[in-house]
Parts: C-alpha cells; structure tokens; sequence
C-alpha cells in the first residue's frame, strides 16, 4: 500500500524568543483542511506589532493556532476547500485574519472567516488591510459607537492601527486629533485626513488637547499605546466620554485619576481581536464585509505601505517595524 507523504511547506519559524535574527525559513508540514475550512496559498501577509511581541517572548500565541509561525493576516488564492465551508471556489482571491501562522506558504482558517479581494487590489495592498481596519472600525464604530460630529483622539496615528482609524474618522463625518513622538508621522497622518497632530514628549498631551477642543475634551479615545498615556486620556475626555485600550506598547501599568472617571461618568474598556471564539471572528468578518470594503470600493479609505519585503527578509521587516520607522503597514510577500 502506497503511504501518502506529509506535504511540506516554507514557513518564517520562531526559533527561539529574542532579536528579529531569530526568524528563521524552514520547511515545516503544510497545514490540512478540516471540516468547514480553507486553505489559502498566501501571496501576502503583513508584520503586526503582535508578532514583534510574540517573538520576543511575551505575546504566546493562541493554543489552536501554530505556535512557532507569526503572521495575523493575509491575502492569496484559495487552494482547497473541505465540506461545509461555504461557497469558495479554487483560485478565487482572497484575504482575511488567523490567530497566527500567515507567515508560510498556506494558511487554514474556516471559510466564513474569509472576505474576496476587491478587484483593483493587489495581493500586497490586500494583506496591508484586515488586522488595522478590523481592528479601528470594530473597536471605534462596533463598540464605542462613533457618530459623526464626535470629537477622536488617536494615539500612535502612524502606527497600522492609527492611519486605519484617521480614515475611519474622516470617512464617518467625525473629527480626529493624533498623538505621535515622531513630527514627520503627524505630516503624513494629515494627507489622510487627519484634524490636528501633537507631537507628544514625555507622555503628556492632554492639556493640548483641552485647547484644541476649546476646554470641551474629546468624545472618544482610541488608545494603541497604553501606559503613562491612559492617565492624560482620561484628563482630556469630555462629561460621558469613551475610551478604548486596543495596545500596550507603552507599558500596561497606569495611574489615573478615578475621581474623574467617576464625576465625569467615562466609559472605559479593553479589547483584543487574536483570542475571540470562532462565531466573533465570523461576525467581525460579516461586518467587515458589509461595512468596510464597500468604504474602499469607493475610494473613502486604503491600505497605507510604509514598506514591503520579501518573506525570507522577514527578520529585517521587524527591525525596521521595532524601530518605530513605520508610518502605515509594513508588507511581506511570497512568490
Ligand atoms: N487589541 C487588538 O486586537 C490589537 C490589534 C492590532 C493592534 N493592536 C495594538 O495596537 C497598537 C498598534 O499596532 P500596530 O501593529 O499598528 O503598531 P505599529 O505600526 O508598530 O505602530 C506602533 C507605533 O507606536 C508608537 N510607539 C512605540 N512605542 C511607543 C512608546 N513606548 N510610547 C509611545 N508610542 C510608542 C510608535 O510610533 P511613534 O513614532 O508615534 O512613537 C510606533 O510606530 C499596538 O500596541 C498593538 O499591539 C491591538
């Protein structure tokens, strides 16, 4: 009897945890469908700062996703279907999110989770769009129900995140203030419509943003960089105001004034995408299907490339990412 033979694949594989030399290509199994799942051959994926924290050592990936493959995102071509899941045919092009793993040749996830390609986007523009825009819109429209005539404060507006919600602001009729320590961030999130930029120093803004809304505050926060910046969020929010905390690159320890959250009745929360069950992974996808893309059909948001590299060059994707040189997204393709 013939034995069928493990199919391989190229993968980016941790190592072991430290410096972005530890990325090393390896062939590794290729991953199999299962019941109601897709694989897709990946033509691209992006570096998220997860992936950054993730082979550092502080960031473990979820236990039903690989361990040792970064990659939160991609976009390709489908490339086989299992039952039940749904009504992909081979070739057609795809892209979406998986806890982990889009840094190989194929990546399974299940059908429902996939969204097509808009015609005039490239594989590589494609794979710059699921984790920031999903991320921004879910975390500023789904949950903190931004209207327009809202006031928003981003911080990091020139991270993946930030440049995906200056867009979503812009496009939804609500205005946006930006916080970055890099000048040349605040230059470029303004050609994407941002309001007002601060160049923060030492953690401190809010009294700057107090001037610029007249010593009103903002109505929502979306906060990418946590630490010593949720204290001056909270000073810089108006009576009822919202704030989400969606990262942590800045510490994940804050001392803030409760008498304010209080007196001012804030609405504060946390989220995170990675570690949602499948049935919100699905409806996060539903909503990105039918909320967002038609938004970039129109020509009312797009992907931002700081940079694009080549797999095998992932370990200088995350040099440059960890260096904070990125404004946008940094792209990875595979051919
Ligand atoms: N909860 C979720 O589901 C979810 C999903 C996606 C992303 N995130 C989080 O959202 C944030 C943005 O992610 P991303 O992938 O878009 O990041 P990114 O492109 O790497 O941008 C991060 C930016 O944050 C700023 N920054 C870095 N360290 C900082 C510090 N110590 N203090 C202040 N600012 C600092 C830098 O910009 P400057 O030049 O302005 O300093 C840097 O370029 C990250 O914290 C990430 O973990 C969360």
């Amino acid at each position: 009897m013939a034995v069928k033979t493990q199919e391989k694949m190229r993968a980016v594989v941790i190592s072991k945890f430290g410096e972005p030399e530890v990325l090393k290509i390896e062939e590794v199994d290729a991953p199999q469908v299962e019941r109601g799942e897709v694989r897709v051959r990946v033509k691209a994926t992006s570096v998220n700062r997860a992936d950054v924290m993730q082979r550092l050592g502080h960031y473990p990936a979820p236990s039903d996703c690989p361990q040792h493959i970064p990659g939160l995102e991609f976009a390709g071509i489908v490339d086989d279907i299992a039952d039940g899941a749904g009504d992909w045919k081979l070739g057609d092009r795809v892209f979406g999110l998986c806890g982990g793993g889009a840094y190989a040749d194929y990546v399974v996830v299940h059908g429902r989770t996939l969204a097509p390609i808009p015609e005039s986007f490239y594989f590589s523009q494609a794979a710059a769009i699921p984790e920031v825009f999903i991320t921004a819109y879910d975390a500023l429209v789904s949950q903190m129900r931004l209207v327009s005539g809202d006031t928003v404060l981003i911080s990091a507006v020139g991270s993946g995140v930030g440049t995906a919600a200056v867009q979503i602001v812009k496009a939804l009729g609500a205005r946006s203030i930006g916080t970055s320590r890099t000048k040349e961030k605040l230059v470029q999130a303004k050609e994407l419509g941002l309001d007002d930029g601060i160049v923060v120093k030492d953690a401190k803004f809010a009294e700057e943003v107090i001037n610029l809304t007249f010593g009103k505050g903002v109505d929502l926060v979306l906060e990418l960089t946590g630490g010593p910046y949720v204290a001056e969020d909270i000073a810089c929010l108006a009576p009822k105001g919202r704030l989400i905390v969606v990262g942590l690159v800045a510490g994940s320890k804050a001392n803030v004034n409760l008498g304010k959250v209080l007196s001012s009745r804030l609405e504060i929360k946390g989220t995170t995408l990675r570690r949602r069950p499948l049935e919100e992974k699905i409806e996060v996808t539903n909503v990105f299907v039918k909320q967002l893309l038609p938004f970039f059909n129109k020509g009312l948001l797009k992907p931002v490339i700081a940079e694009t590299f080549k797999l095998e060059n992932a370990a200088e994707a995350h040099h440059f990412m960890q260096a904070d040189k990125n404004f946008g997204k940094v792209v990875l393709t595979l051919e």
